[in-house]
């Protein structure tokens, strides 16, 4: 599917919670390891406004296609952190306001990450092409590691917010994977330079800023059994479908 910028116009909106109701997760709370999930997706959808740093010191900055789809984009994950800081307020533990600022601290990585891809921007002109692509890989794992979650937990109200969620990502995933095929389709410079950096330095989402124990009990809770194994399978056959980027297994191998 093909999303234009007036249907991104049209469709854009917060994820809607006005019928959720959050107190019944006072009354039936959610098990530990998908509390712990949770606080982990949160961080990382409230991180989203870091990684969009990241792109538009490149040269995607020119591309009005990609920097109204950001606008879009960077709204929408906003209100994904802000609605799954409302499950965790309703455990008693703190949200948004709270977390962010104990998360978003300055590290090695967070200083090296922009001027890396800065300086990639002068040595290559598919940096907008490798980041459309890490987008879409980055968008099918949270997808489904929404669904996966919701599997596990099997708590009603989490299975609505999350099947709310991942239809958004959906949305986000058709944008970065036509971008990512329209740039890498016939394009054997593209696909080689993208496919040598999902391999070599492709990570998944939030290993840039939760320590490994974290990343580690994410892959190991969501994606480590079989039907996770499955659900990671299906990751790695989207991404094969990408030109000239069959073969990678980047969630499965992520997954072991
Ligand atoms: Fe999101
Ligand atoms: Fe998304």
């Amino acid at each position: 599917m093909k999303l234009t910028l007036d249907d991104l116009k049209e469709r854009t909106d917060r994820v809607q919670v006005d019928d959720i109701d959050f107190d019944d997760f006072r009354d039936q709370p959610l098990d530990p390891e998908s509390l712990r999930c949770l606080r982990y997706m949160h961080d990382i959808e409230h991180n989203t406004i870091i990684y969009l740093r990241d792109v538009l010191v490149t040269d995607a900055h020119l591309d009005h296609e990609i920097t109204s789809f950001l606008t879009f984009w960077a709204f929408e994950e906003y209100f994904h952190g802000e609605a799954i800081s409302r499950v965790l307020e309703a455990h008693g533990e703190p949200g948004s306001d709270a977390r962010v600022p104990v998360v978003r601290r300055h590290t090695l990585h967070d200083r090296i990450l922009p001027i890396s891809t800065m300086l990639a921007t002068h040595v290559t002109h598919q940096v907008p092409t490798v980041h459309m692509t890490w987008g879409a890989v980055n968008e099918w794992t949270a997808q489904a590691a929404y669904g996966r979650l919701a599997a596990k937990a099997g708590h009603p109200t989490l299975t609505k917010l999350l099947h709310r969620i991942m239809k958004q990502e959906g949305r986000h995933i058709d944008f970065y994977a036509s971008q990512a095929t329209r740039r890498l389709e016939g394009n054997r410079r593209a696909q080689r330079v993208t496919r040598w950096a999902l391999k070599q330095f492709w990570t998944p989402v939030g290993a840039g800023i939760k320590d490994r124990v974290e990343v580690r009990f994410m892959a190991r809770h969501l994606f480590g059994d079989p039907d996770g194994r499955k659900a990671a399978q299906r990751i790695d056959r989207c991404v094969d479908r990408l030109p000239g980027l069959a073969g990678l297994h980047l969630a499965e191998r992520s997954a072991l």
